[in-house]
């Protein structure tokens, strides 16, 4: 069983055999719901791209905890040169790190350094998708046909990457069971509303919307 906790923004924490984090933007999240330096055990700390609501605390907690950094090339090369232990990897590739599988898979968007992706975290026998930053494009029909997620994180905030009705239309593309909206109402500039989100998922997906620091298990 998998203990699946949404943060807040794009932040998860995923508690299975391992404990993985994926984009722990804590500190200046006002919606954060949990404090960066309370972290005290992760085994991988994943990140989609270099921007700071998505790199966060990452490099801070592997330092503290010991874990892994999977992350683009580029932002793992930086991690390594900060003394963390990381694996570098790019879009289309696969690694292993602590137990788990990182798939990483395209997303349409910007970054720092290195591309934006999403990725495809497989642990104790189930799939989790975390889109990232992306707009609505055929390639995330792809990581449907081709993963089949349990459990998928999309963002719907609009403005940076999806809103409400294409992320609908991207949920028909991912053909995923469950799916948890993210990446909105954490600034004014992406006030989103995750029930139209949900009205336009309709039988598609199970929707979850979830506070920040609500678990679900899967
Ligand atoms: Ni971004
Ligand atoms: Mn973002």
């Amino acid at each position: 069983m998998l203990e699946v906790t949404y943060l807040g923004h794009s932040a998860v924490r995923i508690k299975g055999s391992k404990i993985v984090f994926i984009d722990p933007f804590l500190t200046g999240n006002p919606k954060a719901a949990l404090a960066a330096d309370k972290i005290t055990a992760a085994d991988v700390v994943v990140v989609t791209h270099d921007h700071g609501d998505h790199l966060g605390d990452a490099f801070p907690i592997a330092k503290r905890t010991g874990a892994v950094v999977v992350a683009m090339h580029e932002i793992a090369i930086d991690a390594e040169s900060h003394g963390l232990t990381a694996q570098p990897m790019n879009i289309g590739g696969t690694v292993e790190a602590r137990g788990i599988r990182v798939h990483m898979v395209p997303a349409l968007h910007s970054a720092g350094r290195g591309n934006p992706a999403g990725v495809v975290i497989e642990i104790d026998g189930k799939k989790i998708y975390h889109a990232g930053d992306t707009g609505l494009t055929y390639d995330l029909k792809l990581v449907g046909e081709y993963f089949h997620p349990d459990l998928s994180f999309i963002p719907i905030g609009d403005r940076y990457t999806m809103g409400p009705a294409s992320a609908a239309k991207a949920v028909e593309f991912i053909k995923t069971k469950k799916v948890v909206p993210i990446h909105y109402g954490t600034f004014p500039l992406i006030a989103a509303d995750p029930e139209e989100f949900k009205k336009n998922v309709g039988a598609a997906a199970e929707v979850l919307i979830l506070k920040p620091g609500e678990t679900i298990h899967l």
